[in-house]
């Protein structure tokens, strides 16, 4: 079976298709037993990735320190029919046709309909699409929130016409849900064979912080969460203060690498809400903390020069090194306790963050002193892909009994979507 996904919920526009060990679309109505967790677990398949293509917009977005949800849907409506087609060839699924398709199978709306908010997506479908010979695509996912709902909504549309137009599945994905399974990419055998609930799934991404618990697969309650900025933001945000660029995580942890042993250094941050009793969160007292140990630097400086930029690199690092150590001992700390409460047999992270090394590594050495299975995604899949989304949808046809949608146009973008 082969799935293609659309990942189009932030500033990255992402095309993916697997194929998995079945032979098509499972039929439920033939089959005992759905809709369970035996059933996902009865089936151990392999998942081969066909394709993985990511189109980053960081570039567009850098010079406004942050990503501006209107440019990310115009990039996405002129990236996704060259993504598809670049999906396509490095699946060899790219088959120009001699002559178009026909253009009235749209079920339901037609295609000016579903693309109505999309022109520049709409002329260039309607160019290329109908040279395509239909691709051994199974079903169609796409990720419908959460997000930027302008960027969200590109996505779901496309889906729409592609499914309508070739007449596919199609099956809506939660983007946290796909950060969750992207976990289990570095595993063989899918669902891991030795996988074991319950688990807890600690999500970091630029905008989520959530603590997840799982009893069995499709199944999923937030335990806690931010109650203000998500990790990845604080790292932005951190990132920007120091002058250091957009997206920030990747930027700081770098720094944070040369600092040494700054925790015996002069910098102490604070470690909000490590010992608050429950699982939720909150970084934006210690991105504050930081911009205070910003201005106490610059004001003790003797200098006439009191820029942020003038500080020194050797400065930014001992200041990234520590608030990277707080925050990782926050998220490790709360993950642990945690999984004492549930007793939890497994850890899994996803999101942006999980590429984290220093998260990675205290993760490690806690879950080893714990004798927790901890699952990590791999570092180049942990930030947002439609890999991940196509798992996430493989997963669904393995567990639920149909998990495609049945009215298309029904299919709503939801910005808030939360795990359930
Ligand atoms: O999951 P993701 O790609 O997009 C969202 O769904 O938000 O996460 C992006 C976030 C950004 O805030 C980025 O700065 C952060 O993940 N990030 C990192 C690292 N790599 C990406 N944060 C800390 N350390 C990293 N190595
Ligand atoms: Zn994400």
């Amino acid at each position: 079976m082969n799935i293609l996904a659309i990942e189009t919920s932030c500033d990255e526009t992402a095309i993916s298709i697997i194929s998995t060990r079945e032979k098509s679309f499972p039929d439920r109505k033939t089959e005992k037993s759905s809709g369970s967790k035996a059933s996902v677990e009865s089936r151990r398949s392999q998942v081969k990735i066909l394709s993985n293509i990511v189109s980053s917009q960081v570039k567009l977005h850098a010079k406004w320190g942050g990503v501006v949800p209107n440019l990310a849907k115009r990039e996405h409506e002129k990236n996704l029919i060259p993504i598809l087609k670049k999906a396509l060839k490095e699946s060899k699924m790219f088959n120009p046709s001699s002559k178009d398709s026909p253009w009235n199978i749209f079920q339901g709306e037609s295609l000016e309909e579903i693309l109505r908010k999309e022109p520049d997506l709409l002329k260039q479908f309607s160019k290329e699409i109908p040279k395509l010979k239909i691709p051994k695509i199974d079903a169609i996912a796409v990720t419908y929130g959460p997000g930027l709902e302008p960027a969200l909504w590109v996505g779901v549309n496309f889906a729409k016409a592609l499914a309508s137009a070739w007449k596919k599945p199609l099956i809506p994905i939660n983007h946290m849900e796909g950060h969750i399974l992207s976990s289990l990419l570095d595993q063989k055998e899918f669902p891991v064979s030795n996988f074991q609930f319950p688990a807890i799934a600690l999500l970091v991404s630029g905008g989520h912080t959530e603590l997840v618990l799982m009893k069995k697969w499709l199944d999923y309650k937030i335990i806690g969460e931010t109650r203000d900025d998500a990790v990845g933001e604080a790292f932005d945000k951190v990132a920007r203060m120091l002058g250091l660029g957009y997206p920030g995580g990747p930027l700081v942890a770098r720094l944070a690498s040369l600092g040494g042993e700054a925790s015996k250094w002069d910098i102490k941050l604070p470690r909000p809400m490590m010992n608050s009793g429950d699982f939720d969160f909150s970084f934006s007292g210690l991105k504050t903390a930081v911009l205070y140990k910003i201005k106490e630097i610059n004001d003790s400086k003797k200098s006439a020069v009191k820029k942020n930029d003038s500080l020194s690199k050797s400065i930014k690092s001992k200041i990234c090194y520590e608030f990277q150590e707080a925050t990782v001992d926050v998220l490790v700390s709360k993950t642990i306790k945690a999984v004492k409460k549930y007793k939890a047999k497994t850890i899994i992270i996803g999101g942006g963050v999980a590429s984290n090394a220093r998260l990675r590594e205290r993760l490690k050495e806690s879950s080893a002193e714990n004798s927790i299975n901890l699952i990590l995604p791999p570092k180049e899949l942990a930030t947002d892909n439609a890999v991940m989304i196509a798992m996430a949808a493989y997963l669904r046809i393995l567990g639920a009994k149909n998990p495609a949608i049945k009215t298309l146009s029904k299919l709503k973008a939801d910005g808030n979507l939360r795990l359930k």
